[in-house]
């Protein structure tokens, strides 16, 4: 039987940068004879996310996530790169009418739930808002009507729509995110550390709940997280990020049964987790360094056990889904 092409992937990141220019004010440049510097936040990232699947991101802080998550939802312009949705380029201003109708399409979800809520609208007024702005539902009462219906499809009661965020947890506080996240009919969701500030058993209930409207809605996420822990039982498929690089993209199972990076290896003997239990915990070794004069070659080479000389002056190309050279000259076997 004839099967078609394949489907194209419903986002595509393609060579991704973000420059930020973190010079000092320009008196103390000319009085400290200081030139001006720059922080490569994102160096050329690449990824297909298809539809109906999580794709996550990891990394330790200040890798790179969030702007990658900035610039997927079109908050921040890449310095470079691009990044289609649905088959529409989000940097090309020649589609901005079709850009326009992308927004209702995708939302945000970020680590504070608190922060990005108006504290001094109600909770109905919070979800209401993106239903208006769309034309989803008209009528008051009808929009009513849906508020209610996307609060109980999260956990929680109409009547809460009457109720300020400040009267609420943190768990049922992304409940409320959720909702308004779900009250476009939103299709993508870019998810930046959803659970990261909540309790541990709070947190497993959010995944629960994201998980079931993704099954239900047939919805699409992108979702960052600095613990690979919390990814393992979300992602279909996981990228590693190591300042501003993507170092391995693999599918979820396979990161955590046959890492192949040894920047991967090195976050996964630090997870907690019983199926890995009588392995060695070695933990994450060594610090970042600083993003604005980063290592040369490999960027991880001053941390990497196996380090060799090429490594000290030629940035590994992703081959395969890893930017490694011990990896891609078979110098390390599977895990
Ligand atoms: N607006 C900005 N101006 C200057 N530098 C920035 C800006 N935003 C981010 N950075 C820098 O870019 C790098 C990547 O930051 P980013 O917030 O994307 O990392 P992250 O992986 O999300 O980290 P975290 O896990 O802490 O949230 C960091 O070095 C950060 O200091
Ligand atoms: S390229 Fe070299 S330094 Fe970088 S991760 Fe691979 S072995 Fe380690
Ligand atoms: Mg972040």
């Amino acid at each position: 039987m004839n099967q078609g092409p394949p489907e194209r992937p419903f986002v595509q990141v393609r060579d991704l940068r973000r420059i930020f220019d973190v010079s000092k004010p320009w008196l103390n440049r000319v009085l400290e004879r200081a030139p001006r510097q720059y922080l490569k936040a994102v160096d050329g990232v690449s990824f297909d996310i298809r539809r109906g699947e999580t794709f996550a991101l990891v990394g330790e802080s200040g890798s790179g996530k969030s702007t990658v998550a900035r610039m997927v939802v079109g908050l921040l312009p890449p310095s470079d790169g691009t990044v289609s949705i649905a088959g529409i380029s989000m940097n090309d201003v020649n589609v901005a009418q079709e850009r326009q109708r992308l927004r209702r399409r995708i939302q945000m979800i970020f680590q504070d739930p608190y922060a990005s809520l108006n504290p001094r609208w109600r909770v109905g007024r919070i979800i209401a808002e993106p239903i208006r702005a769309f034309g989803i539902v008209h009528g008051e009462a009808d929009i009513t009507g849906r508020v209610g219906e996307l609060l109980t499809l999260v956990g929680l009661h109409p009547d809460d729509a009457g109720k300020f965020p400040h009267e609420f947890s943190g768990g049922q506080r992304q409940r409320i995110a959720i909702a308004r996240a779900l009250a476009s009919n939103a299709e993508f969701i870019v998810c930046d550390e959803p659970t990261s500030a909540l309790d541990v058993s709070v947190q497993a209930q959010i995944l629960n709940l994201m998980r079931d409207l993704q099954q239900r809605f047939g919805l699409t996420y992108l979702f960052i997280s600095h613990n690979l822990a919390v990814v393992r039982h979300m992602a279909t498929r996981i990228g590693v990020m190591y300042l501003g690089r993507l170092v391995e993209v693999s599918e979820g199972k396979q990161l955590f049964s046959h890492p192949r990076h040894p920047y991967t290896r090195m976050l996964l003997d630090a997870v907690p987790d019983v199926a890995m239990a009588g392995k060695a915990r070695e933990g994450v070794k060594g610090e970042i360094p600083n993003p604005i004069s980063p290592p040369s070659g490999c960027t991880f080479h001053p941390r990497c056990p196996l380090v060799f000389e090429r490594c000290r002056v030629e940035n590994p190309p992703v081959i395969d889904g890893v930017a490694c050279h011990a990896v891609n000259q078979g110098r390390i076997a599977a895990a």
